[in-house]
């Protein structure tokens, strides 16, 4: 098994026959808090978010971190505590921004926060229009009608992008590609001048800039490259225009590697943000990132412990106490996730499993075919890379609680969330 440690790949290594991260005992980790659980390596995910910053010092840019990749508030602080803004989604993830910025710092937060998603209501708008978010990524006409409508309402003006549909095609799950006017994404690249224009004139609109997202886990950088450079005749064109267009949104979307396999993040962002600038070239303008996947994704582990062996027939299942509840990524994209052992196995056999959670469901597994060390009753194992759509995609189906989370920072690790309670489960709920 390759050493997990360093900034450019992942923050977990064999130390003395144990899984560690940043100094701390997996097994330690889990004994505490219990199993499954996430545990996270605060440093890594500063580095990564980080990288972004270091690589685009020329150019006056915001990186936004998309908080639907993971949004506990821990994290969320750290990262704003750090300069990041906030690309959200919905009025519960403003929630989350403003809550993890506390009081003092709302407003300062806010104004780093674009809003982006195809079906924002009138409450989510009003409460990002009284926070005073940075701008609002519309993705329709209609949409942008109701948010004049309650931006005259609140008395404010609105700070827009349309989200532009570019049309380029990027490489990855069908179902995490966006860029495609087959998507339901975005405005179509070439009806977007005539919608801007057309509210030109509206007194509670302003339009602050263009944004496009193509899509996530794209390894490759051309894509992005292909899609900024359409952005930038638009830009042009409305400057043209007489728009004042400061910012362009890059959207997220750059990939991590899943596999076993060598990974340089300092390198991949640096090509990424090479083929932007090139794109860019000397345009005059604010560049705002939106990176979810990439700063968080491998600096967290999900952390089993294996409930039962069982053969049926000629196959193998390891079954752990966490399903597909925790995380989804393989029920849902055939994602594929590394799985180690916790603890250094005595022997070197190995052998072929599938490694699958309690849930009652077919789809409820974390590899087919899967050669392991032999796995024991009681063996802790890692699912690693995480970090990013595990817990923020987690759910209580089965009535299972979800995991709870611990950050890992400086060689000390805190819990950042308990695990749930069935009362609080229930809390909701009458009995008719
Ligand atoms: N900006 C927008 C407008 C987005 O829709 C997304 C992700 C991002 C930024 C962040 O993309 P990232 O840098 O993380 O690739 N649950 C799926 C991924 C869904 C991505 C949705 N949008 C998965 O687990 O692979």
């Amino acid at each position: 098994m390759q050493q997990f440690e360093n900034e450019s790949s992942r923050p977990f290594t064999m130390g003395e026959g144990e899984l560690c991260c940043g100094g701390v005992s997996l097994r330690a980790l889990a004994e505490e808090f219990g199993t499954p659980l996430y545990i996270y390596s605060a440093d890594q995910i500063l580095q990564r978010a980080q990288l972004f910053r270091s690589a685009l010092w020329q150019r006056t840019h915001t990186v936004c971190y998309a908080v639907k990749a993971n949004s506990s508030l821990a994290i969320l602080r750290m990262l704003g505590e750090q300069g990041c803004g906030f690309d959200i989604v919905s009025g519960g993830e403003l929630a989350r921004v403003l809550a993890a910025a506390g009081e003092g710092r709302a407003a300062e937060w806010a104004a780093r926060t674009v809003f982006s998603g195809v079906g924002k209501t009138a409450e989510e708008m009003d409460a990002a229009l009284s926070a005073g978010i940075l701008m609002f990524n519309v993705e329709s006409e209609a949409e942008l009608r109701l948010l004049e409508n309650r931006a005259s309402a609140a008395g404010v003006r609105a700070r827009f992008a349309l989200r532009v549909n570019p049309d380029v095609f990027a490489e990855t799950h069908p179902y995490i590609s966006t860029g495609l006017s087959a998507h339901k994404f975005g405005i179509a690249i070439a009806l977007a001048r005539h919608v801007y224009v057309s509210f030109a004139t509206s007194q509670w609109l302003e339009p602050t800039g263009v944004s496009v997202h193509i899509g996530s886990q794209i390894r490759q950088v051309e894509p992005f490259a292909a899609a900024l450079a359409r952005v930038l005749d638009l830009v042009q064109q409305l400057r043209e225009d007489g728009l004042p267009i400061r910012y362009v949104d890059a959207g997220g979307g750059l990939g991590i590697e899943y596999a076993d396999a060598h990974f340089d993040a300092r390198e991949q962002v640096a090509r990424y943000v090479a083929s932007l600038q090139q794109a860019l070239g000397d345009l005059d303008v604010h560049l705002l990132i939106e990176p979810g996947r990439f700063v968080v994704g491998q600096a967290g582990a999900g952390v089993p412990r294996v409930v039962y062996n069982k053969h049926n027939g000629e196959k193998k299942f390891v079954i752990t106490d966490a399903a597909m509840n925790d995380l989804i990524r393989p029920a849902l994209y055939q994602a594929h996730h590394e799985i180690v052992p916790v603890v250094q196995p005595a022997s070197a056999a190995v052998e072929i499993v599938d490694v699958v959670g309690p849930v009652c469901e077919s789809g409820d597994f974390f590899a087919h075919d899967r050669t392991l060390p032999v796995l024991e009753q009681g063996d802790l194992v890692a699912l690693l890379d995480a970090g990013a759509y595990g817990q923020s995609q987690s759910s209580n189906y089965n009535t299972r609680l979800r995991a709870p989370e611990v950050l890992v920072q400086g060689g000390k690790a805190r819990l950042i969330r308990r695990r749930e309670t069935y009362l609080e489960l229930f809390a909701g709920e009458s009995l008719g």
